[in-house]
């Protein structure tokens, strides 16, 4: 995806920006490793586990692939008082333990020299203040030349607090000609209303081209492949659409259960978590129009354009399921329950599976549902979009050789075997005619050497970088939570939901969506 405003199309001839012959040598060349310029990081919710997790090794692999300024500082924003040593100390940990790529002594000496700790709270303006000395210091001490980017990894209720603070202490100007930035991470809001309030907030400190939402999935090497697949082939366009489709399913099924996060997970559930963001996302990317080029303005035009036309399938009793875990087995451990999990509620009526059915309101997608789930404590940890292909209209053979012939299907498989498989029927050998699904595999690990960069090594570059393609606009924030919004009021006045064994694809009720046209889910 490249900058904004800068698509030439082939052939295409240029004037004030004449690409030059050797295209080796083209800095717009997309193939280059792309390195940010000055800069610096601060993270909100430093200690968290987020940041522990994904932020600090992310930078740590973007620092071992050279891909930071020299000079670069990541400076930690938090309640404790650390010195700038112990939080040094502190990130080593999370780099060791967490990094992609091999830890290497001399890559992380030269970060640490631009690492710094900031001791406040969110809601006092001295930390601020101390904050904004620091960034003039880094400017001078490390030539940051004032850029930098706010990263807040803390719960959405103290965004206000922290924008406003960072505004009032001076934080969110620099010198002349450099940026502040604002990286926000999910959940924006818990509905449609407090999205826009949330925008609105955001928006008074910071231009809506200096903020940047956090969609973890749009980082994900497999995801930006949609696009690939789609727009740079012959092969799928043509058939992708309601005259060849039938219906689409994407899923996103984890394992995992929610023990130690219910903080944030209690009263949220499964649709706000993921469906609201990720899976819309992906739904978009595959329900889209081809941009007219990759740069964030008609990206985010197609994505847009799509949402609008997108609304959810009626009646919300038979196109939309929640369920909740209860015990079960995982393999051979026996796993508890949703309710019996340390900090959540016994009375808790949260979902920790959650599907919906969106319908395409266009030409192309005219009676093509989009099935959308996700689930926690599922049979295994899968994320796949899987478009099922209507069957043929005429099979000159017998029933009896068609018997094990289900729907041709194209699965973008997301994670984690990360590829594409094309499922289609063939001639089982040695029959007289027996026709037989089988898969044709494209398979990341073996067809390319290099691994995939983490999704947070791509985002955290692009926010450096002034990249915004693969963040999500505020229209397509409110857009989502529209779609989700009357789902989500309804499961509200029903109390609890179905509950689902641990380790099992979740409740009756998911099954009994599709089950209604004939249909089935996927068991990845
Ligand atoms: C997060 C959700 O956005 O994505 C989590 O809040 C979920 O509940 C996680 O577990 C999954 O991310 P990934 O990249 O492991 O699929």
């Amino acid at each position: 995806m490249s900058d904004a405003g800068r698509g030439r199309r082939n052939g295409e001839a240029g004037t004030e920006n004449a690409v030059p012959t050797n295209p080796l040598r083209d800095p717009r060349d997309r193939r280059l490793p792309r390195i940010a310029g000055p800069s610096g990081l601060v993270i909100f919710g430093v200690t968290g586990d987020l940041s522990k997790k994904k932020l600090i090794p992310a930078v740590y692999d973007l620092a071992n692939r050279g891909l930071l300024p020299p000079g670069f500082s990541l400076i930690g924003f938090g309640r404790r008082k650390w010195s700038h040593e112990e939080f040094a100390d502190f990130a080593r940990e999370c780099a060791r333990e967490k990094a992609r790529t091999p830890f290497r002594e001399d890559v992380w000496d030269q970060l640490a020299a631009g690492l710094r700790f900031v001791t406040g709270t969110f809601d006092d303006d001295e930390g601020f203040t101390r904050l904004a000395a620091q960034l003039s210091a880094l400017e001078a001490e490390r030539g940051t030349a004032g850029n930098y980017a706010f990263y807040l990894s803390i719960p959405p209720d103290d965004f206000p607090t922290v924008c406003r603070h960072l505004d009032t202490t001076g934080c969110t100007t620099g010198p002349d000609g450099s940026w502040r930035r604002v990286v926000i991470e999910k959940p924006f809001g818990h509905d449609l209303e407090s999205a826009r309030e949330l925008n609105d907030v955001v928006g008074a400190v910071f231009r809506e081209d200096s903020v940047f939402r956090i969609d973890h999935y749009l980082g994900k090497e497999t995801v930006q492949n949609i696009l690939a697949l789609r727009f740079a082939n012959q092969l799928f366009e043509p058939v992708w659409n309601a005259n060849h489709v039938d219906h689409v399913q994407i899923t996103m099924a984890e394992d995992i259960g929610l023990g130690g996060r219910a903080g944030y997970y209690d009263g949220i559930g499964a649709a706000r978590d993921v469906i609201q963001n990720h899976l819309i996302q992906l739904m978009a990317l595959v329900a889209m129009e081809e941009p007219t080029d990759f740069s964030a303005a008609a990206l985010r035009a197609e994505k847009t354009k799509v949402l609008e036309s997108t609304s959810l399938a009626l009646p919300i009793s038979e196109t939309a399921a929640r369920g909740q875990y209860a015990d079960g087995w995982q393999g051979s451990e026996h796993v508890a329950g949703l309710t019996e999990e340390e900090g959540y509620d016994p009375s808790s009526t949260t979902e920790t599976y959650a599907a919906i059915t969106l319908e395409v309101h266009n030409r192309r997608w005219a009676g093509v549902p989009f099935y959308l789930r996700t689930g926690k404590r599922l049979g295994r940890r899968v994320t796949e979009i899987a478009v099922m292909f209507r069957r043929a209209p005429h099979l000159p053979f017998d029933t009896t050789m068609t018997q094990e012939l289900g729907q041709n299907a194209l699965v973008i498989r997301v994670q984690p075997d990360e590829g594409v498989t094309l499922r289609f029927g063939s001639k089982v050998p040695g029959t007289a005619m027996e026709v037989r699904d089988v898969n044709m595999d494209f398979a990341y690990g073996e067809a390319f050497t290099e691994s995939s960069p983490e999704a947070y090594e791509r985002l955290i570059l692009d926010v450096l970088l002034g990249e915004p393609s693969l963040f999500p606009v505020s229209r397509e924030v409110e857009l989502s939570w529209m779609l989700l919004d009357p789902v989500l009021r309804e499961w509200e006045s029903q109390g609890t939901p179905e509950k689902y064994q641990a380790g099992t694809w979740g409740p009756r009720g998911a099954d009994e969506i599709l089950a209604r046209s004939g249909r089935a889910w996927r068991r990845p």
